[in-house]
């Protein structure tokens, strides 16, 4: 690790000092965006070892490769629907170190070996860092940054945990009105808060779906989702999007539960809403609002095909074949319980589970397609 003593860059942090004293308190959303991309400092820009084990967080890849397993019979299932393209790709926008790409090549192959012979990855990152870790990871995908994806793809754009790194404004209710959360420099020259009149964009969205309700209630809005989820669909000339986040629809995500909002760091496995410590050195994320993503798919003219759990995607797509053991005495083998076990923290209904989300849209496909992923195996 690179940074002071304190675990934040100075660099980075003389970066936004220098930006704010010229122009005054910036939005956190801007805050966010430089602590993640800063092209020098940003937490995403320098690379891939904040993921995984050793960095801060982990992504359901980490959690073996049953989950990419799952999303290849998923694909599967989509490539029939599409009538067996001469290429079916899969895109993966915010692809990270392309885990998932690895798992669903090396998945399809033992599934459908004609499928995968058709199945090609193109993974689009922002960070160089990232890229050049799925170059490594994937050496046979296509490894763009999100200007170069100029493509009109056929088959199925992914995003897995990147709407949640979008930056987001805060908003507050105080005396009955919203107030935003800027960030600014305190009397000693550190970040603090400030609160003041929302800005356009996030007061638009704020009362459109219903941000921090009640009195001294806070909630967070993503301005950039549009455009995101438009280049997403902008991928594709046919076929499907699939978007795993944690998150929630509008009137959960600002409810009764959620009164602080969702904003969270994270550093070396450890959640904080200490989000103006370690610039650059720790994630910042914020529960994804599912109302949103699914109002935008239909303004660009997608189908909704459906949003579900995750541990409900997935046990829909085959994942309790882990569980599946004709040998008996294969049953006590540590890398079989070790295994199922990872599969177990992907499903369960306590964690990422029922914390995950997975919305399905369609483009350029009628009839409406139904799909094995989004029924429901609990029923
Ligand atoms: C939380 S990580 C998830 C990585 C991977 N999907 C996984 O599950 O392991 C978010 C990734 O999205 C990338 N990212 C953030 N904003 C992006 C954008 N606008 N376009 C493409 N990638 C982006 C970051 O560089 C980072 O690699």
């Amino acid at each position: 690790m690179n940074g002071s003593a304190s675990g934040r860059r100075p660099a980075l942090l003389e970066r936004i000092g220098a930006e704010i004293r010229a122009a005054g308190p910036i939005p956190f959303a801007r805050f966010m965006d430089l602590a993640l991309h800063d092209p020098d400092d940003g937490y995403y820009a320098r690379g891939p070892g904040r993921l995984g084990t050793a960095g801060d967080f982990f992504t359901a890849s980490d959690a073996g490769t049953a989950f990419g397993e799952s999303l290849a019979r998923q694909l599967l299932e989509m490539d029939v629907v599409l009538g067996n393209p001469p290429v079916f790709s899969m895109v993966e926008f915010g692809a990270g170190r392309g885990l998932l790409a690895r798992d669903v090549l090396d998945g399809s192959r033992a599934l459908d070996p004609a499928f995968a012979a058709r199945l090609a990855c193109v993974l689009i990152d922002r960070s160089p860092g990232m890229r050049e870790a799925a170059r490594r990871n994937v050496p046979e995908a296509e490894v763009l940054a999100p200007e170069e994806a100029r493509g009109a793809w056929t088959g199925c754009a992914v995003a897995v945990e990147l709407f949640d790194a979008l930056p987001v404004h805060r908003l507050r209710r105080r005396g009955g009105r919203l107030v935003e959360v800027f960030v600014d420099l305190g009397a000693d020259g550190s970040l603090v808060e400030r609160e003041l009149p929302p800005t356009d964009a996030a007061s638009g969205l704020a009362t459109r779906y219903g941000a921090a309700p009640r009195e001294g209630d806070e909630g967070e809005v993503a301005p950039g989702a549009p455009a995101l989820l438009a280049s997403l669909a902008g991928a594709l000339s046919r076929g499907f999007v699939v978007i795993v986040d944690y998150g929630d629809r509008a009137k959960d995500l600002y409810g009764p539960a959620r009164r602080r909002g969702t904003l969270l760091a994270y550093h070396r496995h450890t959640a904080s809403e200490e989000v103006l410590a370690r610039v650059g050195e720790q994630d910042l994320t914020a529960h994804v609002n599912f109302t949103q993503l699914e109002d935008e798919a239909l303004r660009l003219g997608m189908t909704v095909l459906g949003s579900t759990t995750q541990d409900r995607f997935l046990i829909a797509n085959g994942i309790l074949r882990a569980f599946e053991e004709d040998d008996p005495a294969a049953w006590g083998r540590p890398e079989r319980v070790r295994a199922r076990l990872r599969v177990l923290q992907l499903i369960h209904p306590a964690g990422m589970g029922r914390t995950f989300r997975v919305l399905v849209l369609a483009k350029g496909l009628e009839p409406r397609p139904l799909l094995a992923g989004l029924s429901d195996p609990f029923r």
